[in-house]
């Protein structure tokens, strides 16, 4: 069999890293879409924490890209697909939930893709990416669970909540603490 060479692992990583950045790229116009979505709702809260993960998944974007850069490649502009658009809270928050858990299982792929061709710097970036998006997950499906139990009970708590986020210097994550566990409102 032959050899792979180094220009051929790196072509390899390259190609995981920019399909990452690909699913960024939608993850962002999604949420943001969803944000302006809760926001119309009136579901302050949840519209504020939207936005703020959507900030997270830029943030993800802008770091696949550097790496990518660093390694000669070029970052995709191109989304991995069509993002959601409309719906109530209970479809959004299930198929939000569903972006993120793809995401965890296709960065574990990426991840093994890295360490294969010897990239552990990618590794490190892949591994520090889920993270995020597990607490991405945790509050996806916390909502999604919550209105799936108690329906308008739920959603009637965080109607006319309010959606600010004041000046925006962090994401959901860092406000969150890496384990998930802020204050509501936070
Ligand atoms: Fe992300
Ligand atoms: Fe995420």
């Amino acid at each position: 069999m032959a050899k792979t060479t180094r220009e051929q692992s790196r072509k390899k990583v390259l190609d995981a890293l920019n399909a990452a950045r690909a699913m960024e790229l939608q993850a962002i116009v999604q949420y943001m879409n969803h944000h302006y979505n809760l926001d119309n709702m009136d579901y302050g809260d949840l519209a504020a924490k939207m936005k703020l993960i959507a900030i997270d998944e830029m943030r993800h974007a802008e770091m696949f890209a550097e790496r990518i850069k660093e390694l000669g490649g070029e970052p995709t502009a191109e989304m991995a697909g069509t993002p959601e658009k409309d719906g109530e809270a209970k479809f959004i928050f299930t198929t939000d939930t569903g972006l993120e858990d793809g995401a965890i299982e296709a960065y574990n792929r990426f991840l093994l893709t890295c360490r294969e061709n010897g990239d552990s710097t990618s590794v490190k970036l892949l591994e520090a990416i889920i993270d995020d998006e597990q607490v991405h997950f945790n509050y996806f499906d916390s909502v999604r669970q919550h209105i799936e139990r108690l329906g308008e009970t739920y959603l009637a708590q965080v109607a006319g909540t309010s959606s600010a986020t004041g000046i925006v210097y962090q994401g959901f994550v860092d406000r969150q603490g890496s384990d998930g566990t802020a204050a509501p409102g936070a």
